[in-house]
């Protein structure tokens, strides 16, 4: 069995392109694999959240993560913070790490020019917590998307430079997991290819999201003023529309507004309902399991503290091993 682990900050509510780019996939994993799912409140706080913000936030991902069908019986779901060994870990790596090359990475160069005024240090050894999160429990794959592919890289680089240093191949060098053609690209309410919060509240469907709110949020989806030849090519917008009802609708309903649209006689309105009909459909059990488990605050807990145990006893085992390797004995 595969070793796989992953990683999600804890910024706010999971929406459907989470849900299509991982969550779902992960699903499935934890079927095959000797999962750890963790909830990244330690990366989260690079960027300064306030305390009430990142503890309900955690206490969501958690009960969305439950809720959308990771199953605590099959993989480990954890806060990261749960398993200080991480830390220790981390600190350990960074013996070996450059300054130069964490200053090259591309998603601190972004965040140096997003933010300029809070450049602190975690910012920059980001990427050696993130190896720290991989190798603790000596991880073989890694579902990442495009945007962490370079952090995972750097986590084989640490890996092999530990392999080398120490003389042994003690960390196996982790893959990216690749979903392939099981990756579905969720685009944006509002015209953006892709549906991301930090844009746009209003173009995220969240999975706790009540019907209404659905409904509201697809019936004002950006769209245009409608094809007047035929064969004529789409508008991002429009594209849109059509990725996400190819997400959640039936193959005919999808057939019969592309057939409308190709005959210029396709009308928004109608398809926008369906497409919030059918979007309602599909989170709707999700939904559902959100309210009660809000509720359940100590089945959460429980979640939440056995996940706990179970990662620390994985990461004792490879810190025990990394301090006889390093040299750190106690007397
Ligand atoms: N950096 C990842 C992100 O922003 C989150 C993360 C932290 C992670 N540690 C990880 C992902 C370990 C995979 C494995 O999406």
């Amino acid at each position: 069995m595969d070793r796989v682990v992953s990683g999600i900050r804890p910024t706010g509510f999971l929406h459907l392109g989470n849900y299509f780019g991982a969550l779902r996939n992960f699903i499935k994993m934890q079927e095959e694999n000797e999962c750890f799912f963790f909830i990244a409140d330690y990366h989260s706080l690079t960027t300064h959240p306030t305390p009430l913000d990142l503890q309900s936030n955690v206490r969501n991902i958690l009960i969305e993560y439950i809720a959308a069908g990771l199953d605590p019986e099959k993989a480990t779901i954890y806060v990261q913070s749960d398993v200080p060994q991480v830390c220790e870990l981390s600190l350990l790596l960074s013996m070996n790490v450059y300054i130069g090359e964490l200053q090259r990475v591309a998603s601190f160069k972004e965040k140096v020019r997003r933010q300029p005024d809070n450049v602190n240090a975690g910012l920059l050894t980001y990427p050696v917590l993130m190896a720290a999160d991989i190798l603790l429990h000596r991880a073989d794959k890694v579902p990442v998307g495009k945007d962490q592919e370079q952090h995972l890289e750097m986590t084989r680089d640490f890996a092999q430079r530990f392999n080398r240093i120490y003389k042994n191949e003690y960390f196996k060098l982790p893959v990216a997991y690749n979903f392939g053609s099981e990756l579905v690209k969720i685009p944006g309410l509002d015209g953006s290819t892709k549906m991301s919060k930090s844009d746009n509240e209003n173009s995220c469907i969240y999975l706790a999201d009540a019907p209404e709110v659905i409904r509201k949020k697809v019936m004002k989806a950006v769209s245009d003023s409608g094809p007047t030849e035929p064969g004529q090519p789409k508008t991002q917008a429009v594209e849109n529309l059509f990725q996400l009802m190819k997400a959640v609708s039936t193959p005919d309903t999808l057939q019969y507004f592309e057939d409308q649209y190709q005959n210029c006689a396709i009308r928004y309105g109608d398809m926008k309902k369906q497409l919030a009909a059918d979007m309602i459909a599909f989170v709707q059990p999700v939904y559902e399991r959100i309210l009660e488990l809000r509720e359940k605050d100590d089945y959460i807990r429980k979640v939440a503290r056995e996940g706990a145990d179970r990662a620390r006893e994985s990461a004792a085992k490879t810190i025990k091993e990394v301090r006889e390797i390093i040299g750190i004995k106690s007397f």
